[in-house]
C-alpha cells in the first residue's frame, strides 16, 4: 500500500467515528468493491476506503463513475447503524448534506442537492452518492456501504466529452483548486455529525437542512422509472426521502427515478 496522505484527515478522531481509520489505495477498481471485503472481514463503524483512481467505479443505476487519477476524492465509508434495511437508503441523502456542507468550504454559495443523491455546483455535477446495503443471514442490515465521488481538481479540458454540458469540479465551477484531504477532513466531521442527528432524531432531523439545499423545489421537473414517466412541480421531500411532486392536482411520492428539470441540464 502507498504511503497514506489521509492521515491528517484521521487525526484526532475518535476510534469509531466516521472517518477514524482511513485504508487508503493507489487504484482500486472501486472502492465499494474493496469496502465490502473488508466489511465481510469485520472491519468496524467508520472505516473508510479511499483510492486515488478507480478502474471501474460504480454509478447509480449500473453506470460508471468517472474516475481518473490525482484530482478527485473517491470514497467508501463502512456504516454500521441499528437500522431497518429499508432505511438503509436515507443515509445517501444524510450524507448529501454532508457532502454540500463539506462543497461550501471550498465552492461557497453555488453547491446544491439533486434528490436523490447528486451533488451540483453552480448547476452541474460535481458529486455522486450511493448507499448500498449489506445485510446478514437474517436478512438484518449488516452494514452500509456508502460511495462518494466528488470532482475536486478536475481541470475543464479533461471532463469527458460526453458530460461537459452536465458535469463540472469544484476547480471548473471557482476557477481554484482545492486540498483534497482538507476537503475529506471536513466530509469526515460533517457525516460524522449529520449521521448522529439521524441516529437520534431520524431523517426529519435533517430534513431541513437537506430542503435548503434542495435544486428541485418549486421547479417543474420529469421523473423517469424504467418504462414510468412522472412530470410536476417539486414540493419537496417527504420524511421518509420520497420526492414530493404536485402533479394532475395531487400530491405523488416518487420513490425512484431520474429527474429532470424544465429548462435546465439534468
Ligand atoms: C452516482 O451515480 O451519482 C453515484 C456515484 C458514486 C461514485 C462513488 S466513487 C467512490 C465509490 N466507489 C464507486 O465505485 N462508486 C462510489
Amino acid at each position: 500500500m502507498a504511503d497514506n496522505p489521509y492521515r491528517t484527515a484521521e487525526a484526532g478522531r475518535p476510534s469509531g467515528t466516521i472517518g477514524w481509520l482511513v485504508h487508503y489505495f493507489e487504484e482500486l477498481e472501486s472502492t465499494q468493491q474493496t469496502a465490502a471485503a473488508m466489511a465481510a472481514r469485520g472491519a468496524a463503524h467508520g472505516e473508510v476506503v479511499v483510492a486515488e483512481q478507480q478502474t471501474a467505479g460504480r454509478g447509480r443505476m449500473g453506470r460508471r463513475w468517472h474516475s481518473p487519477p490525482g484530482v478527485n476524492f473517491y470514497g467508501t465509508f463502512i456504516l454500521r447503524p441499528e437500522l431497518p434495511v429499508a432505511e438503509a437508503a436515507l443515509l445517501s441523502l444524510v450524507a448529501g448534506v454532508a457532502v454540500a456542507e463539506a462543497m461550501e468550504t471550498v465552492a461557497p454559495r453555488i453547491v446544491a442537492l439533486k434528490w436523490p443523491n447528486d451533488v451540483w455546483l453552480g448547476g452541474r455535477k460535481a458529486g455522486g452518492i450511493i448507499a448500498e446495503a449489506v445485510t446478514d443471514s437474517q436478512h438484518r442490515l449488516a452494514c452500509v456501504l456508502l460511495g462518494i465521488g466528488l470532482n475536486l481538481n478536475l481541470a475543464p479540458e479533461h471532463i469527458p466529452v460526453e458530460l461537459r454540458d452536465r458535469a463540472t469540479s469544484v476547480m471548473a465551477a471557482t476557477g481554484r483548486p482545492c486540498d483534497r484531504v482538507e476537503l475529506a477532513g471536513e466530509l469526515f466531521s460533517r457525516l460524522n455529525s449529520r449521521y448522529m442527528e439521524t441516529l437520534s432524531g431520524g431523517f426529519a432531523a435533517v430534513r431541513p437542512a437537506w430542503e435548503r439545499y434542495s435544486a428541485l423545489t418549486g421547479r417543474r421537473v420529469t421523473v423517469i422509472d424504467g418504462h414510468s414517466r412522472i412530470a410536476g412541480t417539486v414540493a419537496g421531500i417527504g420524511s421518509d426521502g420520497a420526492l414530493l411532486l404536485e402533479a394532475e392536482g395531487r400530491v405523488v411520492r416518487v420513490l425512484a427515478g431520474d429527474v429532470s428539470i424544465e429548462g435546465a441540464y439534468d
